[in-house]
């Protein structure tokens, strides 16, 4: 028998593990913990989605098995939302799928499209599904810079020419997790040239396409023309509607991938419950308001956390979108790495926080603070950290915190 499994080998234990640890030990021993780690949505889901799932879960035939690609009535309130924000039109049949969401859909795109030893660009620092989807499919990965400009095209110039095989796909997503950087129609239209000439598969992730706090709205890559040709594009109720518990994501675009994607998943799985489904038709075509509010209230939650921490001494970028500030760590800090600043933010400030290593070699040097509390409590966070940037010893942390921290 073999002393480890071959694909388990290749996912190195997930670091938020060892933070997360941490902060489970910390509040079993009374501490009180603000939890700024995970992207995990913490506001309500709207009342009116909500109602829809009560009323379509009272009809015994919703509890049947439902289908893996999708109700229809769903798949075409997709498209019309793509036509509606984007100005794209998709055939619900053979360019839209719902996905258990989108991470699902991601990881078992790349599953339906690779080939072992397959080369793929992703980008470093990224959300892990994404170089990782491909890893478990036994491609290899080949990372590119996360900056949505001249840098990264250089660098996908140079794999085209330098890598063996030849890269048959691509990642990007803006605005990003964990960088929250977002990207121009011009990038998209440049990364479609380039893939169209060099026929290179594109996986866009455009799962925080609502939430943005600048006046322009985040682009789709499929308003490229001829977009269709290469992309997909992978979006998701859990961020727009606040519903991540609820799994539902969606695959558009390329009908070759989207059919690779519907085979994949005819084997794996039965769809979402259709109650789910039904709901999150309702959450597509129904007032549109809450996803304002929602905006609104990141919005303010990013401007109490940046101005907080930049009064505290903490120099962090505002972010244009996504729910994430992405923080370079403070110079004083800088040599002890994210993963060791982390464990002393949450050890001696009582804030947990990702530390950028997380997502990738290139993620080290920052730390991913989510806004997923709210604006009380992130008012407390910013105090916390204010006090432990100010101390004098800020060296290594107490002896009986270091416990807590590791
Ligand atoms: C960039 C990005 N893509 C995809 C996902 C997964 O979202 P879903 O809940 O749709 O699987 C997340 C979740 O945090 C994310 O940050």
């Amino acid at each position: 028998m073999p002393s480890e499994f071959h694909r388990i080998r290749r996912l190195p234990p997930y670091v938020f593990a060892e933070v997360n640890t941490a902060k489970a030990r910390a509040r079993a021993g009374g501490e009180d913990i603000i939890d700024l780690g995970m992207g995990n949505p913490d506001s309500a889901t709207p009342p009116h989605i909500v109602a829809k799932l009560v009323e379509a879960v009272q009809d015994p035939r919703t509890h049947r098995y439902s289908t893996s690609k999708g109700i229809a009535g769903l798949r075409r309130a997709l498209a019309a939302y793509y036509r509606r924000r984007f100005d794209v039109a998709l055939d619900p049949e053979s360019e839209v799928i719902a996905t258990l969401g989108s991470k699902e859909g991601l990881a078992n795109l790349a599953a339906a499209i690779t080939s072992p030893g397959d080369t793929i660009l992703v980008p470093n620092p990224s959300y892990p599904i994404h170089q990782f989807g491909f890893i478990i499919a036994g491609a290899a990965v080949r990372s590119i810079p996360a900056t949505p400009d001249e840098e990264m095209l250089r660098a996908l110039d140079r794999a085209v020419r330098h890598s063996g095989p030849k890269p048959t796909a691509l990642i990007v997503n803006f605005p990003s997790n964990p960088t929250a950087y977002l990207a121009e129609l011009d990038f998209y239209r440049e990364i479609v040239a380039f893939a169209r000439q060099h026929e290179i598969f594109v996986m866009s992730d455009l799962a925080y396409a609502e939430i943005y706090f600048g006046d322009r709205a985040p682009p789709s890559i499929l308003q490229v023309p001829g977009a269709k040709e290469i992309a997909v594009e992978f979006t998701s109720l859990s961020k727009t509607y606040s519903m991540p518990g609820w799994r539902m994501g969606f695959a558009a675009g390329n009908a070759r991938l989207i059919t690779a994607l519907a085979r994949m998943k005819s084997y794996l799985d039965y769809g979402a419950f259709t109650p789910i489904q039904v709901a999150a038709t309702a959450a597509l075509n129904g007032p549109q308001d809450c996803v304002a509010e929602m905006r609104a209230l990141y919005r303010e939650r990013r401007d109490v956390l940046v101005r907080g921490l930049r009064s505290a001494g903490w120099d962090v970028p505002s972010p244009e979108g996504s729910m994430f500030a992405w923080a370079p760590i403070p110079p004083r800090f800088a040599a002890l790495g994210s993963l060791e600043f982390s464990k002393q933010l949450l050890a001696r400030a009582k804030v947990a926080v990702a530390p950028g290593i997380g997502f990738g070699e290139h993620g080290e040097g920052f730390v991913r603070i989510a806004l997923v509390e709210n604006t009380h409590r992130l008012r407390q966070a910013v105090r916390n950290i204010r006090h432990f940037l100010a101390a004098d010893n800020a060296g290594p942390a107490e002896p009986q915190l270091a416990e807590v921290a590791r």
